[in-house]
């Protein structure tokens, strides 16, 4: 049985500004490699290697790193839309690199630890026009909320539902037959949550949900990623691309304090160094960075080339490349710092519309 891929990383991640000013979202580090290669190599795990990116956003930086794929041992190809065509126009703009019968099309944001090969063999099974891949979460107000009937047939398709039917949400993933992409409109942004899954509903179509309980995250808001970024490092979430798991992760390159604390799942990049009782719990620091002793950092992301000078507290903060953190400064409260700025000694930021 042949599967192609399709990955979406098209979006402008907005919600991770201002890292996502220099790099589109699949493309930040975490657990030590852009994010999109642990995506790649659960694909190439499950014996599928023929992949596509639809890329908009930012194309280049995907086809500078991934090249034709060979390095991850995958066939990858990456077409451009010109302008976003949406989630939907995404896929059909695709439709002519597609090869196989069958189309896994992915978030590129999300990561699942669902079995990919029983999903598929799912779908075909089912002879469905269109599988999705349900979880179950505990507020469905984010995602697109997809009730099912007793026989999983999925009975509407209801994106960011203020008042959610039920706790079971589209995790990002869907097989479908290859014939029903080619009957997406062209040459126009379509959302394949909001026009071509109810559409389908609507025509009668056999829609199918598949419930995993397995592990699920969307990477696409500072929480999320950082609470990701650490599962990938402590192999809660699955993914054959962490360079190594346990309680920290220290790139090779780094320069830590042995008086340093490291935990939580938090990542160091190469060649940034962390000085002497620095305290990092749960957060993401990029390369080139330069933490001063006894800085604390708790569920942040510091972006590359960041100076953290001694003393400064930083607590559910972003932080963009090449910022200065002064002394004693305090950050908190999902605070987010842009590239480039110099914060004085002693600031105090509690908000998130710097
Ligand atoms: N090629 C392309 N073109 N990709 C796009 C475009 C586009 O115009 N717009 C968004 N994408 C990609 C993003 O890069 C991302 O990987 C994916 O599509 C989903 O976009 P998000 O912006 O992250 O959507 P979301 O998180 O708000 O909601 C989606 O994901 C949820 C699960 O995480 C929806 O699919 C929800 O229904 C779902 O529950
Ligand atoms: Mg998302």
């Amino acid at each position: 049985m042949s599967t192609d891929a399709v990955i979406l990383v098209g979006g402008f991640g907005t919600r991770l500004r201002p890292l996502t000013l220099s790099a589109p979202k699949p493309m930040l580090p975490t657990a030590g490699v852009p994010f999109l290669t642990h995506l790649i190599s659960r694909l190439r795990e499950a014996g599928i290697t023929h992949v596509v990116l639809g890329t908009s956003y930012r194309a280049e930086v995907f086809e500078d790193y991934f090249g034709d794929g060979s390095r991850f041992g995958v066939d990858l190809k990456c077409v451009v839309e010109q302008e976003a065509l949406g989630t939907g126009g995404g896929i059909r703009n695709v439709a002519p690199a597609l090869r196989a019968d069958t189309v896994l099309v992915f978030n590129g944001d999300n990561m699942i630890g669902v079995d990919l090969v029983d999903f598929v063999e799912t779908h075909v099974k089912t002879d469905a026009d269109v599988t999705l891949c349900l979880t179950k979460v505990e507020d469905a107000r984010a995602y697109g909320c997809v009730p099912t009937d007793v026989d999983g047939r999925v009975e509407a398709f209801l994106e960011k539902d203020p008042n959610p039917v039920t706790d079971q949400i589209n995790a990002g993933l869907y097989a479908f037959k290859r014939s029903v992409i080619d009957t997406i409109p062209t040459g126009r942004p379509v959302s394949v949550e909001k026009e071509t899954f109810p559409g389908l509903l609507a025509s009668g179509a056999n829609v199918r949900g598949y419930l995993t309980t397995s592990y699920w995250r969307d990477f696409g808001t500072p929480t999320d990623f950082v609470c990701g970024s650490a599962d990938l490092v402590r192999g809660i979430a699955p993914s054959p691309a962490v360079p190594q798991t346990g309680e920290r992760l220290l790139m090779p390159g780094s320069s830590v304090s042995p008086k340093a604390h490291i935990y939580g799942g938090s990542t160091i990049g190469t060649r940034t160094a962390v000085g002497a009782g620095a305290d990092i719990d749960s957060s993401v620091v990029f390369d080139d960075a330069r933490i001063g002793a006894g800085a604390v950092i708790r569920r942040s992301i510091i972006g590359k080339g960041v100076t953290v000078h001694p003393g400064a507290l930083i607590e559910d903060a972003v932080i963009g490349d090449g910022a200065s953190i002064g002394a004693g400064t305090e950050l908190r409260h999902g605070a987010r710092i842009w590239p480039g700025v110099d914060l004085a000694e002693g600031s105090i930021r509690f908000s998130s519309d710097l």
